[in-house]
């Protein structure tokens, strides 16, 4: 400061001022790139940025995506998300087709992909009623097989498949949908030949195959205050007897009525009462008409007829409804925020919109836009609107 001092020498103060104004704008420059890094510059450019202090945020990929079929999907992914989920490749009937013949190539690969990109990878899934080869429910003659059987069964299917992946798959949905829309338990194969008993032993047997695993119950409209009873009556049954649940995967396939915030937001607050972590496992928002309320899910055995008032945007979405979507989906994810203490992760049902399941449910042939990447795997804008929330928790 001599130069100052030399222009004023009896002026100290300002002098003094000028030397503070300097060392403040020298520690600016010097913290530049870390006030960048912690976010006060411009939003984020990736979910997983954007919510890193609140909770990992993933996609499923399908198989094609897995074997490297479409690169730039899986650039996206790494772009993009920090854990993953199978999409169909860990369901029984595809890596356990036959009773001696497991298929792990899929299953295999997604693992190693997870592990080279240091992403978290979420397991989907022991024991459900859909997507399970017959031959798992009958005995050599084709009857029902008894308990004992398909217990036997189970706790094989538990043993090898967790077993294989320990420590590598860091959680599980050890039961799938078991739970009716009022909350009661869903007739079920598992249930009418083993007992209600099945949920306790599925997880019993996926906790010996794993102990370091999280173990979760997942299943959709878990925002409906009866289902949301039933699946807390469910852990606290499982609590009571000592067995090891770690969470409840509110799958998430949601629409633009469905569901009320509130009752999304109730969910979570019921579930982490019970003192377990809450999971978004299979997030996405149509855009389309849903034909009938009763329907209103994600039973996927559903598969109504294609009508042409059904599909309305074939050739795009017009913006008003896009931005009523952008607004349903940062209050979901406002939401979230609110709870991230209790949030674990929340994983979007595909990489972008053209890869969506909801292409083909509830009935097959329509063009949806439930995801926050558009066909070309460009961010759309209520991709900046979620990432825009980041930091305000
Ligand atoms: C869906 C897949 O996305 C489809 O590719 C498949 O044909 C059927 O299953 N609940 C679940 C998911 O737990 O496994 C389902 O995934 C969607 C509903």
């Amino acid at each position: 400061m001599t130069f100052l001092n030399d222009l004023y020498p009896e002026n100290s103060s300002v002098t003094q001022l000028f030397s503070i104004f300097m060392s403040i704008m020298l520690g600016f420059v010097l913290n530049a790139p870390d006030v960048r890094a912690a976010g006060v510059d411009a939003a984020p450019d990736s979910l997983k940025q954007a919510f890193v202090d609140d909770f990992l945020v993933g996609a499923a990929v399908s198989r094609s995506q897995i074997m490297g079929e479409d690169p730039a999907a899986m650039d996206l992914v790494k772009q993009q998300f920090n854990t993953l989920t199978a999409e169909n490749v860990m369901k029984w009937e595809k890596i356990h087709p036959l009773e001696d013949q497991y298929d792990w190539e899929a299953a295999d690969a997604l693992v190693a992909f997870s592990q080279a990109n240091d992403m978290y990878l979420a397991g989907h899934v022991l024991v459900w009623h859909q997507q399970v080869p017959d031959w798992v429910f009958k005995d050599a003659d084709g009857n029902p097989a008894s308990r004992e059987l398909l217990l036997s069964r189970m706790k094989s299917h538990i043993e090898t498949v967790v077993g294989r992946y320990q420590g590598k798959v860091q959680s599980w949905e050890v039961v799938n949908e078991a739970l009716n829309e009022d909350g009661s338990l869903r007739q079920t194969p598992w249930l009418d030949q083993i007992g209600a008993d099945y949920i306790a032993k599925a997880f019993e047997f996926a906790h010996r195959a794993d102990p370091g695993a999280k173990l979760y119950y997942n299943d959709f409209n878990l925002y409906k205050p009866e289902k949301r009873a039933g699946a807390a009556l469910l852990v606290r049954q499982l609590q009571e007897m000592a067995i090891d649940i770690h969470g409840i995967g509110m799958q998430g396939h949601y629409g633009l009525d469905n569901p009320q915030m509130s009752d999304f937001e109730d969910s979570i607050k019921a579930f982490a009462g019970l003192g377990v972590e809450v999971y978004i496992t299979e997030l996405d928002m149509s855009v389309l008409p849903f034909p009938d309320q009763a329907d209103w899910g994600a039973d996927i055995t559903v598969n109504l007829e294609l009508n042409k008032q059904y599909n309305p945007y074939a050739d795009g979405l017009p913006p008003e409804v896009a931005k009523q979507q952008a607004d349903r989906y940062a209050e979901l994810f406002r939401i979230m925020l609110a709870h991230r203490d209790v949030i674990g992760r929340v994983t979007f049902w595909g990489v972008n919109d053209g890869h969506s399941w909801k292409n083909g449910w509830p009935m097959s042939g329509r063009t949806d836009y439930p995801l926050l990447l558009d066909r070309d795997n460009r961010p759309k804008p209520v991709f900046y609107e979620v990432v825009g929330l980041a930091g305000n928790r």
